[in-house]
């Protein structure tokens, strides 16, 4: 009996783990080393830029803004495993100064400091985002997305083949 019990719990914190993600934003599926480049290619990523990785997962975009962009860059995750694994690889990383992990949702945390933004999340997530985007970005602020558009938004620029989509909030009318 006791030994059915601690399987159910055991399964049923796993559905939780797996299936929280998505409810408030994303499920955890990591962007490929390649595209994460390319992202910050196409957004102009410099030394002089502070980088969000809105729902950051293991870190890598982080890592790779920081260490070949010169960028500081910022992370929020809200699983716990996937946070702790980038909170590690960043307190054994060099440019660690760089770079910072927090621990929670997105959506309570100020963006307003941020030159670009990073996204991977589905298309709740993106709509989600968009009206804190309107409210606390800055004009010129870029946001490069990954796979998701925002859909009331136009790209200034793409790339089609790598589904990556850049977008510059713009200056009010
Ligand atoms: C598709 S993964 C992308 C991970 C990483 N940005 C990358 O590109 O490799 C989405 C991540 O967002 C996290 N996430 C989803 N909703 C979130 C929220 N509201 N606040 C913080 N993190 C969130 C998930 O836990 C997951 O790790």
């Amino acid at each position: 009996m006791w030994m059915l019990l601690s399987i159910f719990f055991a399964f049923l914190l796993w559905v939780i783990w797996k299936y929280w993600a998505v409810i408030i934003g994303a499920g955890y599926d990591p962007t490929p080393m390649g595209t994460v480049r390319r992202m910050l290619e196409l957004a102009g990523v410099g030394e002089n830029d502070v980088v969000y990785d809105l729902g950051c997962g293991d870190g890598r975009i982080v890592l790779t803004a920081a260490r070949e962009f010169g960028a500081r860059a910022v992370g929020i995750e809200a699983d716990p495993v996937r946070f702790l694994i980038a909170y590690l690889r960043i307190l054994f990383s060099d440019k660690r100064d760089r770079m910072t992990i927090k621990f929670g949702n997105f959506m309570n945390v100020p963006l307003g400091d941020a030159t670009c933004i990073t996204l991977f999340l589905f298309r709740r997530g993106n709509e989600m985002l968009t009206p804190k985007f309107e409210k606390e970005l800055a004009p010129g602020t870029r946001i490069v997305s990954f796979v998701w558009r925002i859909q009331s938004w136009r790209p200034v620029k793409m790339d089609a083949l790598q589904e990556i989509y850049l977008y510059v909030v713009p200056k009010p009318e």
